[in-house]
């Protein structure tokens, strides 16, 4: 019963009772493909999994050899190691390299800047790394530690790195997000003409009380007020899915129509809606 990893399966039918179980087991024993294990929700971090999976896919069709992820805030390390773990499958599932960045401070949380910085929310110092450690656990992962207004400054004169695809937006700050997305403002050598992103920090509850002038959402938009041909947009085929998740809210993708590859044909080639008798 377990081997047919589809939505379809009743196993994995919303109504199942078992349903938990089965997607756990299918998750901790990594059972099925990648994509079967996406479809049914398998995953400690599904939009994680979500982004890594399908930006590949789009650089695969692009004819891209190898691409990069990151994510934008590390804090331990448990996002990192699993964006890590993830994309080491998903490069095998799909036949694409796939290189992987996390940046940080390593110091945790520097001052907010002002108010657009949630300091009611957020304080200095929180969310501090053992460097050491997370060092030891990463596999291929490279950390790229310092404040981000120094390390965007240099980090692709010093890393070279494949065309990002996919980012996990997790710096909390209006400051420092706002600093993350104008490295996607670079060269177009160095991005996907689509981009998949996730914002930790868009959501919340009575406390954050998130909104469109302060932290992560003040920096998508003031993004997109300064670029004409570059949008981010949010997931309006996940949003309106049936069964609703609230990361769905929080996945974006990011459009750059001038992108050479932009208009690149990357749907099903056949189709047609031949008159029905
Ligand atoms: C909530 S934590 C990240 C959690 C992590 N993504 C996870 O899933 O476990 C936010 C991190 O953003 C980092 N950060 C915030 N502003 C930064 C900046 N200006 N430069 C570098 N790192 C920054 C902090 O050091 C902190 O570790």
């Amino acid at each position: 019963m377990l081997g047919n990893f589809s939505s379809r399966n009743p196993l994995f039918a919303q109504w199942n009772p078992a349903r938990p179980l089965a997607t756990a087991i299918t998750g901790k024993l990594r059972l099925g493909t990648f994509r079967e294990r996406l479809e049914v929700g398998a995953f400690e971090r599904p939009y994680y999994a979500y982004c890594v999976y399908h930006s590949a896919d789009l650089a695969k069709k692009l004819g891209y050899r190898e691409i990069s992820m990151a994510e934008y805030g590390v804090a331990g390390g448990n996002g990192l190691v699993l964006l890590e773990q993830y994309a080491e499958e998903v490069s095998k599932e799909i036949g694409i390299g796939i290189q992987v960045y996390g940046f940080d401070t390593g110091a945790g949380l520097p001052a907010p800047v002002d108010y657009r910085d949630l300091p009611y929310h957020w304080k200095p110092g929180f969310f501090a790394m053992d460097e050491a450690r997370l060092r030891e656990r990463l596999k291929n992962a490279k950390l790229v530690i310092g404040d981000i207004r120094e390390t965007a400054e240099t980090f692709f004169d010093q890393y070279e790195p494949a065309p990002l695809a996919a980012v996990m937006h997790d710096f909390d700050f209006y400051s420092s997000t706002e600093v993350a997305l104008t490295m996607l403002e670079v060269d177009e050598k160095y991005r996907l003409p689509r981009i998949y992103c996730y914002f930790d920090d868009i959501i919340g509850d009575e406390v954050e009380l998130y909104n469109d002038f302060t932290g992560e959402r003040l920096a998508i938009a003031e993004f997109n007020e300064r670029n004409k041909t570059k949008k981010f947009s949010p997931a309006y085929h996940l949003i309106t899915r049936d069964v609703p998740q609230q990361w769905y809210h929080q996945i974006y993708t990011l459009h750059d129509f001038e992108h050479r590859h932009y208009n690149a044909f990357v749907s099903e080639n056949n189709q047609q809606l031949p008159l029905e008798s």
